[in-house]
């Protein structure tokens, strides 16, 4: 295979939302490299195919997002540590001819908070917001890196019993009305569900009858001691609700979008060779496409 076919995709369905083209785009020229990493929308029913027809069609690999992590996760015929930790696929890559998949939001999330907030793994208890698969992932870096006191709070109780269960040692998991206490001595907070994403601001109760917090935050960082660190893995809006509250109570805050910036690094070193920087930027050249673009001025 001729050398100019260094070709990569980001799959999901949608996908035009997607940031990473702009981001793998900004470090193909940045490095100077001849190739191409584009969108390609896929519903469900055609990704396994899409799967099947990948080395034929000459890539090298791809990120796979929502809704195709888990059958991503099915459909590779290897898989990394974390793939299996967190139990879904958000990188492919071809080794030999064979198809593996991995999953690097685990990275992303610590190699963010490295960026920001050096130290947090040693800051004390993880209070982590949401039991998804984003939480997985969370939950997984969390693990990874020492942390040994995690505290899991959702909504649905049985779903953060499900994740304390498949994690196991230094894991907890807690109802919505537990937050207030887990948070006195809590060092790290991760909200890691959707409450405060643009689009959710109205989600502010439970419709099980709990407020998660009187002004619809998903916790209220008040309660947490002056040395917590608290991170957001929404980045639209970069400041969601939560983390303005944060910054007003004085603690040290991590958006979320370093998480995706850093994600996207070790697939682009497998696929075109080159290990890319997280650099202020990139930051602020995905920033840049964050804003809301303003109506167009009337003739
Ligand atoms: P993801 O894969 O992005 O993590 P997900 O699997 O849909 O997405 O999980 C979303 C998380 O946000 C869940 O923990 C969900 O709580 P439930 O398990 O109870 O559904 C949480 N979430 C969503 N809307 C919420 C709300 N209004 N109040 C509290 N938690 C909410």
């Amino acid at each position: 295979m001729a050398e100019t076919s260094k070709k990569a995709f980001v799959t999901g369905h949608p996908i035009k939302h997607s940031r990473s083209p702009m981001i793998h785009g900004h470090w193909l020229v940045k490095h100077g490299i001849e190739g191409s990493y584009r969108a390609i929308d896929v519903a469900p029913e055609n990704f396994a195919e899409f799967l099947a027809t990948l080395q034929a069609n000459g890539y090298r690999g791809g990120n796979v997002t929502i809704p195709h992590k888990e059958a991503a996760f099915a459909g590779v015929a290897r898989r990394d540590h974390a793939a299996d930790e967190i139990g879904a696929v958000n990188t492919l890559w071809f080794e030999d001819g064979t198809l593996w998949g991995g999953n690097t939001d685990g990275h992303g999330f610590a190699a963010n908070l490295d960026d920001h907030a050096p130290g947090w793994a040693s800051n004390g208890p993880a209070v982590v917001l949401g039991a998804g698969g984003a939480s997985r992932a969370v939950i997984h870096a969390l693990k990874e890196r020492g942390v040994g006191d995690i505290r899991i709070v959702n909504r649905t109780l049985a779903r953060a019993i499900e994740l304390r269960d498949r994690f196991g040692g230094g894991v907890s998991a807690h109802p919505l009305a537990a937050t207030g206490e887990l948070l006195r001595d809590a060092g790290l907070l991760v909200n890691t569900t959707a409450l405060g994403m643009q689009g959710n601001e109205g989600l502010s109760a439970d419709p099980r009858g709990q407020p998660a917090d009187p002004r619809g935050l998903p916790a209220d960082p008040r309660l947490l001691p002056d040395h917590a660190v608290v991170n957001d893995i929404v980045y639209v809006p970069l400041e969601t609700p939560l983390l303005a509250a944060a910054r007003a109570r004085g603690l040290k805050t991590v958006d979320g979008l370093g998480m995706l910036l850093n994600q996207a690094v070790p697939g682009f070193e497998r696929w075109f060779g080159v290990r890319p920087k997280v650099t202020a930027e990139l930051r602020s050249l995905i920033v840049a496409d964050l804003v809301p673009k303003s109506p167009a001025p009337k003739p």
